[in-house]
């Protein structure tokens, strides 16, 4: 059967649809397919391997033709994709969660020290030839063991966290999560679910973990800036949106936060004018997830499920509305 990849991937993904007897077509284009270049691409499929830049709808679904059977996501989130539009086409849709959990709790994590210790801002100073000598007062951050990390979304990725962080950095850990209280972390490392405002009143740190829905658009914005702590340090490695980026350029303007780390922006590739001016922020360009180890695992598992699709078997990472 044939399968269209929306854009070059780890070659394992490619062997394993191959073995599997597959027609693989890659997008020769090292760049994101604009609507009109996927809807024509996609035609004739039965499996398509998107990517999360790709919207998928509809319209893409219909493109592709009656005889596609799975999208299979480059990603753990799925916000890209209209579920409900490839249900009511029969149309499967899976991710690829588990996989990356570890390297985007590392990556949180990483944000977490640099943001803290102001990492990145002392290699811009010492780069810069600032640097005169020791000085007591010189590019002071905040402790990062004993402090209370306030997890928002208490998933795979959020519980990952919240372990390394308690077992490696003695942290103390509070989480909200809107429908799940985890009675094995409480008890393995002493974490305790919390109210969304309690949360933003007691964290030292708060690393954001829920997906990308209607729900969670925005939900920091000005008035959680507002009762976070002035020592506060904010870390988003979950979907830009989730945290209004004016309301967060304000906050670090004004110094109401003591920082943030952010690997997802509201708007990508674009970044809110007078973000990248402020010392007070760690930026990456949505790279929690790329590692070498998790890009080839990511490859791999988006091919089995559409595999195990095209065989009429349920996909192993299956996701619904
Ligand atoms: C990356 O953002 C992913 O959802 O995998
Ligand atoms: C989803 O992001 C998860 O927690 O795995």
């Amino acid at each position: 059967m044939k399968i269209y990849v929306t854009r070059k991937i780890p070659q394992i993904g490619i062997d394993v649809l191959e073995k599997a007897g597959h027609e693989v077509e890659v997008s020769p284009l090292d760049r994101p397919l604009s609507r009109e270049e996927l809807k024509d691409a996609v035609a004739g499929a039965d499996g398509i391997l998107s990517q999360l830049v790709d919207q998928i709808d509809g319209e893409i679904l219909d493109a592709a033709g009656k005889q596609l059977k799975i999208v299979a996501n480059y990603a753990v989130g799925f916000d890209n994709i209209n579920i409900k539009d490839a249900q009511v086409r029969n149309v499967l849709v899976t991710n690829t969660p588990d996989i990356l959990t570890g390297s985007v709790a590392d990556h949180a994590f990483g944000l977490i020290l640099a943001v803290g210790r102001r990492i990145v801002e002392s290699d811009r100073f010492s780069r810069a030839g600032k640097y005169q000598g020791w000085q007591p007062f010189l590019l002071l951050g905040q402790d990062v063991s004993e402090k209370t990390l306030g997890i928002i979304g208490l998933g795979k990725i959020g519980s990952t966290l919240a372990r390394r962080a308690s077992k490696g950095f003695g942290m103390k850990v509070v989480y909200y999560d809107r429908d799940s209280v985890n009675k094995d972390l409480d008890q393995e490392i002493g974490a305790r679910a919390v109210s969304m405002e309690e949360l933003l009143k007691t964290s030292d740190f708060i690393s954001v973990h829920v997906p990308l829905t209607p729900e969670t658009k925005h939900l920091i914005s000005t008035p959680q800036f507002e009762l976070m702590k002035k020592t506060a340090v904010l870390i988003n490695t979950s979907r830009g949106p989730v945290v209004d980026e004016q309301a967060l350029l304000e906050a670090l303007q004004k110094q109401d936060i003591f920082g943030a780390g952010i690997d997802v922006w509201e708007h990508e590739p674009e970044l809110t004018p007078g973000l990248a001016e402020l010392e007070n922020i760690v930026i990456t360009p949505h790279t929690a997830s790329a590692t070498i180890e998790t890009r080839d695992n990511m490859s791999r598992v988006a091919a089995e499920n559409i595999n195990a699709a095209l065989k009429g078997q349920t996909p192993p990472n299956l996701v619904k509305s």
